[in-house]
């Protein structure tokens, strides 16, 4: 597949930057498009390439090390042959065949090394290829823990923190899915496309013109996925995304728009609202009717929700900048004029809290590489604060709804459980009805519909978790 310039540019990716998010991949390989380095219709390949290589660079500079550099002559070489033999593994099972590797390997080899330990190389990397047959092999370790944080490219800390949460079974297959490729799924809008003929008809056109085969996610609901994986196609780059007719959304995320049941006359807070993409959904199911109050801690973020209202053409979202770990009637009432004199203001709350991200691991690939233990223990201070002091905004009657996109008691069912017992004057709602109207057989951790923790499937859903409470 690669030719020369391609490895260098690859080799140069991997060595010069840290940053191993999907944005900064595809703008690199814009870039060398740009320069003229790249064909165009080698970009989305080297993309995917690229994609593939960061969710198993560990396996591949264990493979490296301890199969092709394990000879006594090899030892002596640098942390560059490491890396250039660990890429041209990865390259050869990526492709399923060494084709075109091979004599640029050795070439780049020739670098930092004599021209005779290069050619070694290369043919010690042959064989071992041609010899597995382009699987990657099993490893193996008397520590289990170990060999899956090497075979998944996940740090130790976060596999052993997997398997307890959930035991090794299930642990294992989360990061067997967090390798498998990321996929592109998008809501259409239902308040631009109102009807079912208006949907139908755009899904057709936007099918024919990017060639693609567009699936419904869940049955009736207006999500989809499309054949090609994410980076083939980008959504927001698309003119119908720009022009609002459709937005990226995560499978599991989808669901708190419909768990959380705005009534045309609510009053809603997101709690924890940018980029807006659940306060939009929230929006376009309610067909603008609900009043939503979207409150960011960021001032940057909060510009990103108003460029989605605005491309979404929706009306009735309101937003605020402000921590709703502090956020008060009196301070909504500042902003906020049409506001009494009560203090329980909200019908309906969501809480989507910042959390440790462990449901993202396929589509976020950077996120083993960036994982902080830390978090683990940390995000529950701040989630338990924001709950704590949002639940005071909420009427007697009213629902919150809190969810993550993680995978970790303490910041989901722990912590839901910790408030209910500070807070006598909330129950838990089951979900088990309004999940079946999705008629997909969600992986979960156990068949609890009253703290839901969704699990990462094979499919493509996302690790998530929903608690629906009721304030008495
Ligand atoms: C998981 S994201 C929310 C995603 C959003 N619900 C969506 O669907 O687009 C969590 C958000 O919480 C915000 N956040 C963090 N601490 C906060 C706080 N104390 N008060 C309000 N927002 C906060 C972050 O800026 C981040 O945008």
């Amino acid at each position: 597949m690669p030719k020369l310039a391609n490895i260098y540019l690859i080799f140069d990716f991997f060595i010069n930057n840290a940053d191993f998010r999907i944005t900064r991949l595809r703008s690199y390989w814009a870039d060398a498009e740009k320069k003229g380095a790249v064909e165009s219709e080698h970009r989305y390949k080297l993309v995917n390439f690229c994609v593939y290589y960061v969710q198993r660079r560990l396996a591949f500079d264990y493979t490296a090390r301890k199969f092709i550099l394990k000879d006594a002559r090899f030892k002596k070489n640098s942390v560059l042959t490491l890396k250039i033999i660990s890429l041209a593994l990865g390259m050869c099972y990526f492709q399923g065949n060494s084709e075109g590797v091979l004599s640029e390997l050795k070439i780049m080899l020739r670098q930092y090394q004599n021209g005779a330990i290069a050619s070694s190389l290369v043919v010690a990397l042959n064989n071992f290829v041609e010899k597995s047959n382009f699987v990657v092999a099993e490893i193996r370790q008397k520590d289990e823990a170990l060999a899956l944080s090497i075979r998944y490219s996940c740090p130790r800390e976060l596999v052993s923190h997997l398997i307890s949460e959930t035991g090794p079974e299930i642990a294992r297959e989360i990061l067997e899915n967090s390798i498998k490729p990321p996929d592109a799924v998008f809501r259409l809008n239902c308040v631009r496309l109102h009807s079912r003929e208006l949907r139908d008809d755009f899904l057709k056109q936007f099918g024919e013109k990017y060639l693609l085969d567009i699936k419904r996610v869940y049955r009736d609901m207006p999500l989809y996925s499309c054949d090609r994986n994410a980076f083939n196609f980008i959504v927001t780059e698309l003119a119908e995304f720009k022009a609002g007719y459709l937005t990226p959304a995560g499978r599991s995320a989808f669901l708190a728009a419909y768990l959380l049941e705005a009534q045309p006359d609510d009053l809603i807070l997101d709690a924890c609202a940018a980029p807006g993409n659940k306060t939009t959904h929230i929006a376009e199911l309610s067909s603008s009717a609900a009043r939503i109050i979207a409150a960011d801690i960021s001032e940057a973020k909060i510009a990103k929700i108003n460029d989605n209202i605005d491309r979404l053409k929706l009306s009735n979202i309101f937003t605020i900048c402000a921590s709703c770990e502090f956020l008060d009637a009196d301070k909504l009432r500042n902003k906020f004029s049409s506001f009494g004199d009560e203090t329980e203001i909200f019908d309906r709350i969501l809480l989507d809290a910042p959390c440790s991200g462990l449901g993202l691991l396929r589509n976020r690939i950077e996120l083993k590489y960036r994982f902080n233990a830390s978090d683990l223990t940390n995000m529950p201070r701040l989630q338990y604060a924001i709950l704590n002091n949002a639940s005071r905004l909420l009427k007697k009657g009213g629902y919150l709804l809190y969810s993550t996109c993680t995978i970790n008691k303490r910041e989901n069912s722990g912590l839901v459980l910790e408030f209910l017992s500070a807070n006598k004057n909330f129950r838990l709602i089951s979900l088990k009805d309004k999940i079946k109207a999705f008629g997909y057989d969600f992986s979960v951790l156990n068949d609890d519909y009253e703290l839901m923790q969704i699990l990462p499937d094979g499919a493509g859903n996302e690790g998530f978790f929903y608690a629906l409470m009721q304030k008495e």
